[in-house]
């Protein structure tokens, strides 16, 4: 079992206008709710790739029931200790005319320490005998830079952070199995532009020297690049018809997590990674991955040792 923690989950809200208009009424054509959060759609992906999975997190009382009613509707186990407050709700607005992406995204509500106590109890009595845990997203207000490293020390189990700035250079000496920056995020730590392959290679083994035992670094369209002390493998973005890339670290992650998990390889994680990160992009918004496009992408990876 694998257990993806979901700390600050949100409905996701898209909506479609004509021609988003700022400081004008823009009429809604059409709208769907996705439940969503990083660690969510983590977990959702895991249980579309066939992957025994639960989502474990903190939730607002004030829409949980209807948060976990749509969790269980896409067979994905769960539990989320509830808190004062309402599931935050994240809008996006896809203007028809260009295709551009408003995102309008709610804080969530603040978590206190005796809850955040309550919840590494959770994860503890929960997740002892569990493969792997995957940390991911922005943490939710009230909670320190250090919440995924006490999460992460709790069990003696391999855990996969996807995270931004201090919350990722603070959890780096708790030694996540994995980490995943995109190229930006892994200059901002870094401090420094990182437009080369061979620049990117070495400021992934500066997270290693920090405490990191892998880095997958995304791309974009690029690809993505994973680095380990003994090597580096190197995957080109595959051309695809982009419809939207909201969430293709998320199915990166999970694709990732389930090559490993089934294979126990790196290449073949990469490239199941690979293959799920770029059929996200070919679902609109908060769709994620057709497991139908997933497959017919597999045998498109290329992989190269750098
Ligand atoms: N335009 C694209 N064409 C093909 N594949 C893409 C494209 N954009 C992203 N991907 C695939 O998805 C992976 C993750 O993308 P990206 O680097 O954008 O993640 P990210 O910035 O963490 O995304 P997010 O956090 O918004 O989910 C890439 O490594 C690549 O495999
Ligand atoms: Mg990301």
């Amino acid at each position: 079992m694998i257990s993806a923690l979901s700390l600050n989950p949100s409905f996701d809200k898209t909506v479609e206008v004509d021609s988003m208009r700022i400081g004008h009424l823009n009429r809604v054509k059409s709208s769907r709710t996705d439940p969503g959060g990083k660690g969510t759609n983590v977990a959702i992906v895991l249980h579309r790739l066939g992957i025994p999975v639960r989502c474990l997190g903190l939730a607002g009382e004030d829409g949980v029931d209807q948060y976990e009613r749509m969790l269980g509707e896409l067979g994905v186990p769960h539990g989320f200790l509830h808190i004062p407050g309402a599931v935050r709700t994240n809008l996006k607005v896809v203007s028809l005319d260009g295709q551009e992406v408003t995102e309008i995204n709610e804080p969530g509500p603040a978590v206190d320490e005796k809850r955040l106590k309550a919840f590494l109890k959770l994860v503890k009595d929960n997740c002892r005998g569990d493969e792997m845990l995957i940390l991911t997203g922005s943490l939710p207000p009230g909670c320190g830079t250090d919440t995924y490293a006490r999460l992460m020390r709790l069990l003696p189990i391999p855990c996969v952070l996807d995270t931004t700035r201090k919350t990722l250079t603070d959890s780096l000496e708790a030694s996540p199995f994995l980490v995943k920056p995109n190229r930006v995020e892994l200059e901002e730590v870094i401090g420094r532009r990182l437009p080369t392959l061979a620049e990117i290679r070495r400021a992934a083994l500066q997270l290693i020297d920090a405490g990191a035992r892998n880095v997958l670094v995304s791309l974009g369209g690029e690809g993505a690049m994973l680095v380990n002390p003994s090597g580096a493998l190197y995957s080109p973005g595959l051309k695809v018809k982009v419809s939207s890339t909201v969430g293709a670290g998320d199915a990166l992650t999970a694709g990732f997590v389930a090559g490993f998990a089934q294979t126990g390889d790196f290449r073949e994680a990469l490239r199941r990674g690979m293959a799920a990160g770029a059929a996200s992009v070919m679902t609109d918004g908060t769709q994620l991955i057709r497991l139908e496009d997933y497959e017919t992408l597999l045998d498109r990876v290329e992989i190269q040792e750098v």
